[in-house]
Parts: C-alpha cells; sequence; structure tokens
C-alpha cells in the first residue's frame, strides 16, 4: 500500500467574503480533467459547480439544509368532533447566511485490495478540498470536503464538535446537481420502499410524463412525487459524456433520492423519512454520506469507475480469513415460480406460540423436506458448488405476508419434516454448506429481538451466510424500507453477523453505497428487480443491461442467474415467461459481477442441458482483473475477467431485445494458446419463440486472435479460455 500525501499546485484555495461571485476554492482532478469551484453567493449561499475538460457537467448548484427548530412547539385545533395536533416547529435554512473560516487541501494516492471483486487491486487517487463555513448569526459550523477523482466528484456534509449544533433534525437536504442540459436517463421511480421496477428510457424533461407508466403494477404505493427517482441515476449527454448520481458510504443517515426539474434539469436531494416525516436525525460531531457525480468519457469507463467504492472506509475487520466467494444452488426458484411452497400445511392463521405443527396436516408442497432439500445437496455436491440455500425451512411461513403480523418467524424452529441437524451433517459430509434463511417479514423489531439466538443456531449447525429479507411494510408500523432506521438496522446486522463470522446478503434492504468494501462480509444484495419477476410477470431483456451501470455502481447484486427451463407454464402453470436465452443467462455470470453468484434453476432442469451447465460449473466468481469491452446502458454489455485463483479468463456479454454482433479482441489473454469454450446463442435462438437453442463450440486461440460472436435478441454468450 502506498500512500503520498503532497501538497498541491493544482489546488488553490483563498479565503473570500461572503458574497463573492468568484469561486472562493477551486479544485482539479489528478488528471486535471475536472475541476471544481466553490464559493458563497450573495447572502452567504454555499454554492458549487463541476466541469470536465472546460465543459459544465454540475452548473451552479445549492448546498445545505433545512433544519428543525429546537423549540418544541405543538398547536392543537379542534373543529366540530375532530382535535387536531400539528407540529408548528419552526424550521430554519441552514444554507444561507455563511461565511468561509478556512480551507484545506490534500492528495492522496493509494492502492488497496479488496477481500473479493472486480479487480484484486483498486487505486485510490483524489485531490480533496475542506471549506469550512459558519452562519454568522447562529455561530453553527457546517464543513463540506470534496474528492475530486479523475472518474468524478464526491463530497459529503461535515458538522464538527464544539459548537451551538449537537442535536440537531434534517427536515430536508437541498443539495442540487443542476445538468448543463435536457440528459437521457435510466432511471427508476423514487419510492421509500423498493427499487424493484424496470428502468425508465428518456430524458429529464420526458420522466413525469413517464413515471406512471414506470410504476404500473408495483404494489408498494410510497412516491413523493411524479418526478422522484432514485439512484445511481445514470444519464448520458447528447455529446457522449456519462455522468452517474449516487452516494457512499451511506451510514446513520437516510436514503437520497432525486426530485427531478424537467424545466430547469435541476437534481435536487430528496431524503426518505421516518414514521413522523422527519428525515435525519444528528449529533455533532457527524456527517453525511458522500454524494458521487461521477463523469466518463465512455460506458465502458462509467463501468469501471470504482469511486463509489473508494469513498468508503477501508475494511474494519482484522480477521476475513472467514470470508469467501460463494457459488450456491437452492430450494427456491421452486417456490418461486409456484410449484412448491414454502409454508408447510395450508393453514391461513398461525399463532407461533401456540400453533402444534406435529398435529398440522401438510400440504404436500412443501418444497424445504428432507428429501428433497438432500436431492439439491446431492446435485449442487457433484457439480462442485459450495452452498445450497434453503427457504421455508422454519415455521411461520403461512401467514407471513400482508398481515402485519409482530411475531412472524422466530429463526430458530424447523418445520417437522426439515431435520436441520442431520441434513446440515449430510450436507458437511459431501462438502456442501447450506445457507440460511431469515425472511422477517420486515418486523424488524421481532428479527432484532432474535437475531442472537438466530446467529447461535446458524454457529452451532455450521451455517456461513444468511440470505435476510424484508418483505412488506416496515415494523416499526410507519418506518419505511430506506429511512435512517432501517438503514442503521441493515448495517447492525451485518455488524452482528460478522461478531459470528457469518457472511449477509440482504435482500429488499436500501440499495448497496459500496460499504461491502469496510464490511466484506455483506457479500451480496438484492435491492432491485431480479430474476423472481421473470416469475412475475416477465422482465424486458435490456433490464440486465442497465443494472451494472446503476444498482451494481453501490454494490453486488444477489441477482440469481441461470434459469434454464424458460416455458414455466408447462413446469408449473405459471403464465410468465422468462424473457431470456439460455446463452445470455450463461453471459450474466460475468455481466452482473457479485462474489454471490447462484445457479437458480432446479437439479431437474440443469440435468437436461448438462452442456450448458457446464460453464456454470466452470465460471470463477472471483476476480484479479475486469475488462469492459463494449457496452452502452440499455443495448449491451460485454465485459472480459481473470479469475483471481488460478488466472483463467472468461468473457460474456448480454443484449437486450435486439440481434447483435461483437468482434472481440484477446489481447487480454497472456502469452500461450488456449481453447476457448464458446457458449452462443443458435442462428434461430431468440428469447421469446426460441430461448433454449445454443450452440457451444471450441476454437484453437492466441492473445492475437479476434472472436465473432453474435447474440440473438435476448440473447447473450459467455466463453471459458482454458491454456492449452
Ligand atoms: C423476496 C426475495 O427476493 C426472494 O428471494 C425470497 O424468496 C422471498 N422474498 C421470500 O423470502
Ligand atoms: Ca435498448
Amino acid at each position: 500500500m502506498k500512500k503520498i500525501l503532497l501538497a498541491l499546485a493544482a489546488l488553490t484555495a483563498g479565503l473570500q467574503a461572503s458574497g463573492s461571485t468568484e469561486p472562493a476554492a477551486t479544485l482539479k482532478s489528478p488528471d486535471g480533467n475536472l475541476e471544481l469551484s466553490f464559493w458563497l453567493e450573495n447572502g452567504g449561499v454555499p454554492k458549487y459547480s463541476l466541469t470536465h475538460k472546460g465543459t459544465d457537467v454540475v452548473l451552479p448548484s445549492l448546498l445545505g439544509f433545512e433544519l428543525r427548530g429546537t423549540v418544541k412547539a405543538e398547536k392543537i385545533s379542534f373543529e366540530g368532533d375532530e382535535i387536531t395536533k400539528t407540529d408548528v416547529r419552526p424550521c430554519y435554512s441552514f444554507a444561507e447566511g455563511f461565511e468561509l473560516t478556512g480551507t484545506e487541501t490534500d492528495s492522496f494516492d493509494e492502492v488497496w485490495e479488496p477481500v473479493w471483486g472486480e479487480e484484486s487491486q483498486i487505486r485510490n487517487h483524489y485531490n480533496e478540498l475542506l471549506v469550512k463555513l459558519r452562519q454568522t448569526d447562529s455561530d453553527k459550523l457546517m464543513n463540506v470536503r470534496f474528492r475530486l477523482f479523475d472518474d468524478g466528484l464526491g463530497f459529503r456534509y461535515e458538522f464538527p464538535s464544539g459548537q451551538p449544533l449537537t442535536y440537531f433534525v434534517i427536515k430536508e437536504e437541498l443539495t442540487e446537481f443542476a445538468m448543463a442540459g435536457d440528459h437521457f436517463s435510466w432511471w427508476i421511480p423514487g419510492d421509500y420502499d423498493t427499487q424493484e421496477y424496470e428502468y425508465g428510457e428518456c430524458r429529464l424533461s420526458e420522466i413525469s410524463e413517464n413515471f406512471q407508466k414506470q410504476v404500473v403494477g408495483n404494489s408498494s404505493q410510497t412516491f413523493f412525487s411524479t418526478s422522484g427517482v432514485q439512484t445511481s441515476f445514470q444519464m448520458k449527454t447528447d455529446d457522449g459524456l456519462y455522468i452517474n448520481i449516487h452516494e457512499a458510504a451511506l451510514v446513520d443517515y437516510p436514503c437520497m433520492h432525486l426530485l427531478v426539474d424537467g424545466d430547469t434539469h435541476v437534481l435536487r436531494s430528496w431524503l426518505t423519512p421516518d414514521a413522523q416525516g422527519w428525515k435525519g436525525y444528528m449529533q455533532t460531531p457527524c456527517n453525511t454520506p458522500w454524494r458521487t457525480v461521477q463523469v466518463a468519457e465512455s460506458a465502458t469507463e462509467q463501468l469501471a469507475s470504482r469511486l463509489v467504492l473508494n469513498l468508503n472506509e477501508p475494511c474494519a475487520y482484522d480477521d476475513v480469513s472467514w470470508i469467501h466467494p460463494v457459488k450456491y444452488m437452492g430450494v427456491w426458484w421452486e417456490m418461486i415460480a409456484g410449484y412448491g411452497s414454502w409454508a408447510y400445511t395450508n393453514a391461513s392463521s398461525v399463532k407461533l406460540d401456540s400453533f402444534d405443527y406435529t398435529k398440522a396436516t401438510p400440504n404436500g408442497r412443501h418444497s424445504a423436506n428432507n428429501e428433497r432439500v438432500r436431492q439439491y445437496i446431492d446435485f449442487a455436491a457433484e457439480n462442485g458448488f459450495d452452498a445450497v440455500l434453503v427457504e421455508g425451512w422454519n415455521i411461520g411461513w403461512e401467514d407471513w405476508s400482508n398481515c402485519s403480523k409482530d411475531y412472524v418467524f422466530d429463526f430458530v424452529t424447523p418445520y417437522p419434516d426439515f431435520d436441520i441437524a442431520a441434513l446440515n451433517d449430510y450436507a458437511h459430509s459431501k462438502g456442501i454448506e447450506l445457507i440460511m434463511h431469515h425472511e422477517t417479514s420486515s418486523s424488524v423489531r421481532n428479527y432484532e429481538r432474535h437475531m442472537d439466538e438466530a446467529y447461535d443456531l446458524m454457529n452451532k449447525y455450521g451455517y456461513s451466510s444468511v440470505k435476510s429479507g424484508y418483505v412488506g411494510d416496515i415494523i416499526p408500523r410507519g418506518e419505511y424500507h430506506y429511512g435512517q432506521w432501517m438503514v442503521n438496522h441493515y448495517l447492525y446486522a451485518v455488524k452482528k453477523a460478522a461478531d459470528h463470522k457469518i457472511m449477509v446478503n440482504a435482500h429488499e434492504a436500501v440499495r448497496p453505497t459500496g460499504l461491502c468494501r469496510t464490511y466484506p462480509n455483506l457479500i451480496a444484495n438484492e435491492s432491485a428487480r431480479g430474476t423472481e419477476y421473470q416469475a412475475f410477470g416477465g422482465t424486458q431483456p435490456k433490464h440486465v443491461t442497465i443494472l451494472p451501470f446503476t444498482r451494481l455502481n453501490g454494490g453486488p447484486m444477489d441477482f440469481t442467474p441461470g434459469i434454464f427451463e424458460m416455458n414455466l407454464k408447462e413446469w408449473c402453470g405459471n403464465n410468465s415467461h422468462v424473457n431470456a436465452t439460455i446463452a445470455n443467462q450463461l453471459g450474466l455470470y460475468l455481466t452482473m459481477y457479485s462474489p454471490l453468484q447462484m445457479a437458480a434453476d432446479t437439479p431437474e432442469h440443469y440435468s437436461e442441458f448438462m452442456d450448458a451447465f457446464q460453464f456454470i460449473k466452470d465460471v470463477a466468481v472471483d476476480w484479479s482483473e475486469s475488462r469492459y469491452l463494449y457496452a452502452e446502458p440499455g443495448d449491451y454489455i460485454v465485459v472480459a475477467r481473470k479469475a483471481k485463483d488460478d488466472g483463467q479468463w472468461f468473457c460474456g456479454g448480454v443484449t437486450d431485445e435486439n440481434a447483435r454482433e461483437f468482434e472481440i479482441s484477446l489481447d487480454f489473454l497472456g502469452d500461450g494458446k488456449y481453447t476457448a469454450e464458446i457458449y452462443a446463442d443458435a442462428p434461430d435462438a431468440h428469447y421469446l419463440t426460441n430461448p433454449q437453442a445454443y450452440e457451444i463450440t471450441s476454437k484453437k486461440v492466441t492473445a492475437k486472435d479476434k472472436l465473432k460472436i453474435r447474440m440473438a435478441p435476448g440473447g447473450g454468450f459467455a466463453v471459458a479460455f482454458k491454456p492449452l
């Protein structure tokens, strides 16, 4: 690791009185292409702007907050029989009346090694500017720390201690990102509880009119505006610049959404509220998460940006030997598709304390039974997997969702047909671990109440990872999935899991912001529309060409690829169609980076296509190098990656509903000769009409060769390069 501290000629900072129109301080990225300016406008209003090679990226934009006043005041009004109590605490602006009391500059350059990742070494290289502000009439202090990298900007607010601001409540964060044009954008609707949407693709000015179309069919209704969007928010300018807005290191703070002004193209932060409508509860010294503006000259550059990870703190654990990538199968898709059930009985109401499962009638479809789980273990062991997830193993699934039930699961009691000791022994005897499942049904207070016991049980039987889930409305009632209270819960669960040497894959949690750098036992999240929606009505093929630009910008996704049987009707009467070809499903193991990769289909379905399944067996899950070769959000992604353990190269791609052909130069291969095992769509493959048509060919290649590969509509490809 190297760390260089330099006094930089590139940094210019001088103190100026409030009200200046000249920048009080400017900062350049290490390569000089990006330039940030900070100044106080008339009335001491903090503003910043950003340019790339002299072109505007962020026009003058506001920094600051609206805070809740400290005087407690309520108004009670009577109207007929109705009594209303209103909180009338005055709020005040913390975005004006500032003076600049000082600036500090710094520079940083290091190479760090992630525990797992898309590469084994990541360079963290930036110039930094800290501006120190004092609100003159209140004496309250706020600093803004800017970090400028070659691939973008990060900045956060810092509230030092030893000042009049001690405890404070945020009514709203007023940060603006004023875009310089009506950029094209890829977005999902702003929602306090879910990200499980398909992406809208349109200009900033068109988001509002397209909003309704995007939210149709989604049951969660916590939209705050028809022009609200979630981050990571990808844009492209007419000049071909890629701009992405997200946040890094979301800790003890609500998740940020963006409000898009279609006329002015100004994006404004909009934080997730708590049950009372307030947004953030702070105590100095403290800081906000980093606000990020990534800037790339190409889509492949955007995908290779590690800015969000770099803005997170280094690993918090001394010993990481227990954290490792996982390739797994699971008793899962058969329930999602409707073939089996999580619940053991057909009872519609269960009181966990008193319901006697040993006397209840089994429904005959319970998938997590001893025999079925053994079949998965056998198949996973025969094919070199690490683990098998089992959902529906524990009591309580009969009325688990939509009942707003407090005590819904105890996380420790198996159903009568799931012998937890025997199944773990059996799995371990075959070199397989079982993956624990904790569906909380969003009764989070109940989960926290049982967490110690639940993790102890995992240690007792040798589980080293847990998939947790937060389906439904949060209890405590009125809280949102992305509010500060829940943000704190997710991290609490991850840290507590670390005390038990347990890795976490949380579904429905807040979208990742690079915290996996600091807490690498957070090996994946869902936090987007995953493969399950292929069984809930389907998802358009282009979805997987957008996720790497948006959702994956903050961390890996448990996307659960690998579906081989697209016709669910024949299998289990499900009318949904899986909108992908088999070659597309293979390509996802490369394009959707995650150290946790599932082969999501059933042993029976894979058994019909063992030659194609070979790629899932072979593909690595941890990488020393990644090279994005071709990409365009909404259209296609092609990437080559080198396995961390044995240096083997793989390449894969996916396309949207259009067929595409690419010529792939193999110059990433080292010296020597290789057999390229190519898994491609057959010429007549099509995601709707002929999804299972693939061709497997072998070719001797060297680094000098080029491969021509065609992807069918909704298709993809995968290549394993085996050294000769
Ligand atoms: C939603 C999750 O995304 C899915 O993977 C899981 O099977 C169900 N919840 C049940 O927990
Ligand atoms: Ca497209």
